[in-house]
């Protein structure tokens, strides 16, 4: 066969296989097989130096017509197939604007949360202002300054976490504080002079077992008054009227002699089970009581350590927990719900 026959051989071949190329990836390869460096229209251009001389004006022109011809099929083939998957594409990728949308799940605030912001709103209406202090505490605030010197027995009464590193002189080490208390010496050295009137919210953390009833960390919500006549009417006032709003109106306080060492005297108050209105029931452990402070007029110690002349000054405290009340409002029977992190316990609140 003549080089000019295997030329048009070649032409129809590719303009054939043309048709069968039916994606853009399929067109890609045919132009590699014809056009390409490599390609079948190249190396015929190729042969044109081993032609006799007469031959070579003539098959040179053809080889280069049938090249721009193919360059012009394989555009606007390429233009009808983009066409064609671009339409594909967003037939396939439509969206149906009519459809419900997915509802967008919203959290709420954690049952503690809750809790708290109702000790404050409640604190609020007697005038006491939110004060905070640091989980990290220096053992003096924790204990010392809070008339709990070192070797006291009652430094038992919180288990501590110690933190490592730092400053390990004594006073000067850090914890986690146990209580919120010492957030007392902290308010009191920062508003020295003037009467206050604070409640202390914070988390408090004791190297402790876990159980049923108590967690190694824990909130408190800490109440700090001092002024220049403020008396154990105060502070039972106060805790009642406290009673009232969060655990219900008519119910009554009951105020037990206690032992603390920042407070004289000190003294446990309770309130009138909410379960069984003082019956006797599992949740008041058949006393009829509810257990809702701590509390006590502030030792002249802590005051004297605080800034404030225990001559001149008196003041009262209480330290109350956020997750009972709340387990006793609601009915929860195991404080670890609170931080487990069950859903379906949360959702609930
Ligand atoms: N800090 C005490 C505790 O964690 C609670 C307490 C008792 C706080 C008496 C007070 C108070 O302010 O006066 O067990």
């Amino acid at each position: 066969m003549s080089a000019f026959a295997e030329l048009e051989q070649v032409h129809e071949a590719a303009l054939a296989d043309l048709k069968t190329a039916l994606t853009t990836q399929a067109l890609d390869a045919w132009e590699d097989r014809y056009l390409g460096r490599k390609g079948e229209i190249t190396l015929q251009a190729r042969q044109v130096g081993q032609m006799a001389r007469e031959d070579r004006p003539a098959f040179g022109r053809r080889v280069n017509e049938i090249k721009q011809l193919l360059e012009q099929a394989h555009a606007s083939r390429l233009e009808v197939l983009r066409h064609s998957e671009l339409t594909e594409r967003l037939e396939a990728e439509a969206i149906d604007v009519t459809l419900p949308g997915r509802p967008v799940v919203r959290g709420h605030l954690h049952l503690t949360t809750q809790t708290l912001r109702e000790l404050y709103d409640i604190f609020a209406k007697m005038g006491f202002e939110v004060y905070e202090a640091p989980d990290v505490e220096l053992e003096a605030y924790n204990f010392d300054l809070l008339n709990i010197p070192q070797y006291h027995p009652a430094r038992d009464m919180w288990d501590t976490f110690w933190v490592e590193g730092g400053d390990q002189q004594r006073g000067n080490r850090r914890l986690l504080r146990t209580h919120t208390s010492p957030g007392q010496i902290r308010a009191m050295r920062e508003r020295y002079p003037e009467p206050l009137r604070v409640i202390l919210p914070g988390k408090c953390y004791r190297y402790e077992q876990i159980t049923v009833r108590s967690e190694h960390q824990f909130y408190q919500v800490e109440g700090l008054a001092v002024g220049p006549r403020i008396t154990m009417t105060d502070l039972i006032g106060t805790m009642t009227e406290f009673s009232h709003l969060f655990y219900g109106r008519d119910r009554r306080v009951r105020v037990r002699s206690s032992y603390f060492p920042f407070t004289e005297p000190s003294v446990e108050l309770d309130t009138e089970c909410i379960l069984c209105d003082g019956e006797g029931c599992a949740v008041c452990k058949y006393t009829g009581w509810l257990e809702i402070a701590g509390a006590g007029m502030v030792h002249p110690i802590v005051l004297a350590n605080g800034g404030y002349d225990p001559d001149v000054w008196s003041g009262f405290a209480f330290g109350a927990g956020v997750e009972r009340p709340a387990m006793q409002k609601f009915g929860v029977e195991d404080i670890r719900l609170f931080y487990g992190n069950d859903l379906r316990f949360l959702r609930q609140f």
